[in-house]
């Protein structure tokens, strides 16, 4: 029996961005997924998830494409889940068969399945890569085969590509895989050196039609140079993140993420219990806040040093949940 976890993520910087090939800067958060594998003795695969939201729940779901979730959640969630742990299995038999060629084909192993999650589903905080990497990384592990966490994110990204039908960035798995404050251009993905972030995340229950929100700022863009000129600016905001990243400039990294609120609210893609979320959190004392992914509903992403709990957001009206969540150091690993 192999456990392996991977943290969520939010981005300080660049969603919507990052799809016209400008930078974005995701950072992994202290909330992370734990799947464990144990091969069986046939080739089925056997699913149990236990908690996939920040309310608790329990899930059954026996067979990668069958059976019935007895859950308060909806169900096109939980086969949504379902359909990256197939695509995790699928990418750690091929990476098995890549490096070995004694022993049984990988591809007549089954295994048994356990996911526990801290990352609330399809809330932006990037609870699909997390599951996929930490799959990824235990079921390899089982069948005696060690990945280096960019091989990791590498076939994570291959799974979240086939199972999102080639909409995908490698933004989410590079981030959870390795851990810390991540830069994305296109293809080019690398660690940044950061300092300790107070991070608050704000969640409103929700989630936005991330396909319906990248199509509109694509339509905004062909209409308006300024729009295209908006998401330019974001990439700028971007590149002027990193350096304060670097030299660990909280304040400055505040005004940036309202500055990229600012601009993502302007692109359509904010909603009113965000901007909520937003503003009480700066209100509370927040160095900045911003949404953080898609938008639509969600989460947003603060920083503030002074609300130990998150409870400045826990009392807006339109939060569900609030919580303080460190920047995490480490991407995948090995649990005992
Ligand atoms: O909501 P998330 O965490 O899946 O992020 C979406 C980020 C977008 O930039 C809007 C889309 C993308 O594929 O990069």
């Amino acid at each position: 029996m192999t456990t392996s976890s991977a943290p969520g993520k939010v981005y300080l910087f660049g969603e919507h961005a990052v799809v016209y090939g400008e930078p974005a800067v995701p950072c992994a958060i202290e909330r992370r997924a734990r799947v464990t594998v144990d091969r069986r003795d046939d080739d089925l695969l056997r699913v149990h998830a236990d908690d996939l939201s920040l309310d608790g729940f329990t899930v059954e779901y026996s067979g990668a494409s069958e059976g019935t979730p007895d859950v308060a959640v909806s169900e096109s969630l939980i086969d949504a889940a379902m359909g990256y742990v197939d695509a995790a299995v699928e990418q750690a038999r091929a990476a098995v068969a890549e490096r070995r060629d004694d022993g049984p084909d990988p591809e007549t192993i089954g295994f048994d399945i356990t996911i526990e999650s801290e990352i609330p589903l399809g809330a932006g905080l990037g609870s699909s890569a997390a599951v996929t990497v930490a799959g990824i990384d235990a079921a390899t592990r089982e069948l005696g085969v060690e990945l280096s966490p960019e091989e990791v994110a590498d076939r994570a990204f291959r799974a979240e590509y086939d199972v999102q039908d080639g909409e995908a960035s490698r933004a989410d798995t590079f981030c959870s895989a390795m851990g810390g404050a991540v830069w994305v251009e296109g293809d080019e993905c690398r660690t940044i050196e950061t300092p300790d972030l107070p991070i608050v995340v704000g969640f409103d229950g929700g989630a936005g039609d991330t396909g319906a929100l990248v199509a509109g700022v694509r339509q905004l863009r062909e209409e308006y140079g300024f729009a295209a000129d908006t998401v330019e600016a974001i990439g700028d905001i971007v590149r002027e993140g990193e350096q304060a990243l670097q030299s660990g400039d909280v304040a400055e990294l505040g005004r940036l993420m309202n500055f990229n609120h600012g601009l993502l609210e302007a692109l359509g893609v904010s909603s009113r219990s965000l901007d909520r979320m937003v503003w009480a959190a700066r209100d509370a004392g927040a160095e900045g806040a911003k949404l953080t992914g898609a938008g639509g509903g969600g989460c947003v992403v603060a920083l503030d040093e002074t609300d130990e709990t998150g409870t400045a957001l826990r009392f807006t009206p339109g939060c569900e949940e609030a919580f303080r969540a460190e920047l995490d150091r480490d991407g995948v690993r090995a649990e005992p």
